[in-house]
C-alpha cells in the first residue's frame, strides 16, 4: 500500500494562501515564542507521554525551538525539521535538524522505516500539499509507527491555506487532517481528539478564551491492508 500515490483531497484553489510570497521570507527571522497557551502545551506533552515509548526514534516535523516532549522521557533519535535554522538549533531536544520548505519539496531527505513516531504540532495548516507530505511521513515511519498531528485555532492566517481558513471550525479541520492521512492509503483509520477546556469568563482575566486542543493520531499500516 505504501507505493500508492496519494489521492487529492484539496483543489488548486484550496491550496492558496493570502500571502503568496515564498515561505522562506516569512520564516527568515527566528520566532523564539510559544504559539499556543500553556494549557494546550501541557495537554500536548501529556499526549506524547501517553503515546511515545522510551527509546522511540522521533521526527518532529515543522518544529521550532520547542518540541513539547516530556522532559523525563528518554527517546532515541529526535530529528527536527523546520523553516528556521536558529530556532531548530535552540531546541535542546533535537539530535539533529534540517531546514526544508515543504511547499517547495515534499520528499524528505530521510530513509524509509526510520522512525517510530512523527509529530507535527500547530503547523499543519501551512501545508499546501499535505497529501504528499503525509505520504512521505508514512514512508519514513516503521510499520505500526504513529503520526500525531495537533492544532488549535491560532494561526498566521495569511500563511494558512484557504481550505483551512474556510473550514472555520475545529471539527471540520479534524476531518480535513484525517482525510490527508486517508488519502495516502498507508495509515490505519485515524483517531481524533477534541478538548475544549471550559474556563468561566470571570477566570479568564486578560488571557481571553483558552486554546482548544485538537489532535489526529494514526498508525502506519503494518501489512497490505491500510
Ligand atoms: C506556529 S509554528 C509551530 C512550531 C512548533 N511546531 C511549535 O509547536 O511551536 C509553525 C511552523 O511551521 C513550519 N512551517 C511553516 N511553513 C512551512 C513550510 N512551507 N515548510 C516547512 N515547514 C513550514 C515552521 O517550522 C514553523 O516554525
Amino acid at each position: 500500500m505504501r507505493s500508492v500515490p496519494p489521492t487529492s483531497v484539496l483543489s488548486d484553489a484550496q491550496r492558496q494562501k493570502q500571502n503568496a510570497r515564498p515561505d522562506r521570507d516569512f520564516y527568515r527571522q527566528p520566532r523564539l515564542v510559544q504559539h499556543v497557551d500553556e494549557r494546550f502545551r501541557t495537554r500536548l506533552t501529556a499526549l506524547y507521554r501517553e503515546r511515545l515509548r522510551p527509546g522511540d526514534d522521533v521526527l518532529d516535523l515543522m518544529s521550532s525551538w520547542v518540541s513539547h516532549l516530556p522532559d523525563d522521557l528518554r527517546l532515541g533519535r529526535v530529528v527536527g525539521h523546520g523553516m528556521n535554522e536558529d530556532e531548530l538549533v535552540a531546541n535542546d531536544r533535537l539530535s539533529n535538524q534540517f531546514v526544508q520548505d515543504l511547499n517547495q519539496t515534499q520528499r524528505l531527505p530521510l530513509n524509509a522505516d526510520a522512525f517510530d513516531a512523527v509529530l507535527c504540532a500547530v503547523s499543519v495548516q501551512y501545508l499546501q500539499y499535505p497529501e504528499s507530505v503525509f505520504a512521505e511521513v508514512a514512508r519514513v515511519l516503521r510499520p505500526g509507527g504513529q503520526v500525531i498531528v495537533s492544532f488549535s485555532n491560532r494561526m498566521f492566517a495569511e500563511k494558512a491555506i484557504r481550505a483551512w481558513r474556510e473550514k472555520g471550525t475545529g471539527q471540520g479541520r479534524l476531518r480535513l487532517v484525517a482525510q490527508y492521512l486517508e488519502a495516502t492509503g498507508a495509515f490505519a483509520p485515524p483517531e481524533t481528539i477534541h478538548e475544549n477546556p471550559h474556563v468561566p469568563p470571570t477566570q479568564r482575566f486578560l488571557g481571553g478564551a483558552p486554546d482548544p486542543f485538537y489532535a489526529v493520531c494514526a498508525r502506519a499500516a503494518t501489512g497490505d491492508a491500510a
